[in-house]
């Protein structure tokens, strides 16, 4: 028996414990050591780690793939991507996306796992269309479902959606349970059932330890079938981040089962990166909170990021005595919504709205400019049917007869994108990846490479004065 690992500490493991903000100098030195380790793949890039890079950390996202990329010539890296949404928040034409996915690949990327939050597999159509047009012979397109629990996400409807993304023509399947909520019975009675169904096709977990689940439910997952796992490096494991690297190894070597992994290297991976994570503890950059177990979400199916949100946003309006109703208002808004999956964008949109309605002391007085575009139909279609009385409001204030189908703007091939782009930038911009970057997030973009050409002249009065 065989199991594979997807070490996470780059990606979601940062995402989750600190927000995104590890600096790439921070790992560098230990690149070449986990290209030894044996991973299935290591997830270094996408999600937030874009937008971070350009906002957050004065870097340049590609040139961190591409500096991964030299360290880690052995190892499959591994993007998150928001199908039709990219790396930002919003929809993408279809030439922008294939611009995207063909320069992910030459900078580096060989997995792009890709997934749309509603599971309206029309928005991975042209992602995955992109990664098999550019795909060399190590690259693997992964569809990826956004798990969640509601009376309508049954194991035959997650049956059903693995079958059309092994139609569609994607290599793997990815099970996504962004919230740490999926329970070893559900993952059971779901990986068997599509284990039934898709054959051979690779099964991928991917989980959080949020509600102290994970561990039971990679192991049931592990007994059911599945083929790979996320985990993190034990130190950057645990709390909102994926169970320990070192921990399902040992446990799993007891059984026989066949890993791939070097025990001597992942244990070496560990001890460099206790000091990285010691500093942004005591900075105050992961929060105790992020580390410990919460098992709210098992009753409300809020991921760990939209609580800390709401948190925030309701200390910024000092109204944290409504924190507890406005939690409760959650599962009502998202039935009206017709149960999305609780990911980006949706988990901000249905925060957002359900401490609106409890502030304004009454449903949907105001409603959410995302959320208004959401009944329109900019997003795709929910996976239950939405309150009629909401959308036909929201329809006739727009004058609308129906709502739209979302890849009729999606599909637009103008070609303005990059042109407006360039015209922009001008001389800011030296290549493809500067434009795609400023495509994706104008302001920070822009801000990032005014700064770059900033540095480069300081650098080079410097030494004109020094040669003189
Ligand atoms: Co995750």
């Amino acid at each position: 028996m065989r199991v594979q690992f997807t070490e996470t500490v780059l990606r979601d493991a940062n995402q989750s414990l600190m927000a995104t903000r590890l600096p790439y100098s921070d790992y560098e030195a230990i690149l070449p050591t986990m290209d030894k380790a044996g991973y299935y793949s290591v997830e270094c890039w996408g999600g937030a780690t874009f937008d971070s890079c350009l906002r957050y950390l004065g870097e340049d996202p590609w040139e961190r793939l591409r500096n991964i990329r030299k360290n880690m010539p052995n190892t499959k890296l591994q993007m998150l991507l928001r199908g039709q949404n990219l790396l930002g928040y919003k929809h993408y034409h279809d030439d922008v996306v294939e611009k995207f996915v063909e320069l992910s690949i030459k900078n580096g990327i060989d997995i792009l796992r890709i997934f749309d939050a509603l599971n309206d597999f029309r928005n991975l159509g042209t992602a995955l269309d992109a990664t098999k047009k550019y795909a060399n012979e190590n690259t693997v397109a992964s569809g990826c479902i956004s798990y969640t629990q509601s009376p309508v996400h049954t194991v035959s409807k997650y049956v059903e959606m693995c079958k059309e993304l092994q139609r569609m023509g994607f290599d793997t399947i990815c099970l996504k349970d962004m919230a740490g909520t999926m329970s070893p019975y559900e993952a059971e009675h779901l990986i068997k059932g599509i284990k039934d169904a898709v054959g051979d096709m690779p099964l991928i977990l991917h989980t959080h330890c949020t509600t102290g689940m994970a561990y039971q439910t990679v192991t049931k997952a592990i007994e059911s079938g599945i083929d790979v796992i996320d985990t993190a490096t034990s130190c950057f494991s645990n709390g909102t981040s994926q169970p320990a690297t070192e921990t399902m190894y040992y446990a799993l070597s007891q059984y026989g089962i066949e890993t791939g992994l070097d025990e001597k290297v992942i244990n070496e991976v560990n001890d460099f990166f206790k000091p990285v994570k010691q500093k942004y503890v005591d900075s105050g950059l992961i929060n105790p909170k992020s580390m410990a177990t919460d098992a709210q979400a098992l009753v409300y199916k809020v991921p760990g990021g939209m609580l800390s949100n709401m948190i925030a946003n309701l200390t910024d309006m000092d109204a944290m005595d409504k924190f507890d109703e406005a939690l409760a208002e959650i599962p009502a808004v998202r039935k009206d919504l017709g149960y999305p999956p609780l990911v980006t964008p949706l988990s901000q949109m249905v925060g957002s709205q359900a401490v609106t309605n409890v502030l304004m002391g009454e449903r949907y007085k105001v409603i959410s400019k995302d959320v208004q575009n959401y009944f329109k139909g900019e997003y795709g279609t929910a996976p239950a049917p939405v309150n009629a009385d909401l959308q036909k409001r929201v329809l006739s204030d727009a004058g609308m007869s129906a709502p739209v189908d979302c890849r009729v703007e999606d599909s637009k091939r103008t070609g303005e994108d990059f042109e407006n782009a360039k015209k922009d930038l001008g001389d800011l911009a030296r290549s493809e990846e500067d434009i795609m970057s400023y495509i994706c997030f104008p302001k920070q973009a822009k801000d990032y490479l005014q700064a770059r050409k900033e540095k480069e002249e300081r650098t080079c009065n410097y030494t004109m004065e020094v040669i003189e």
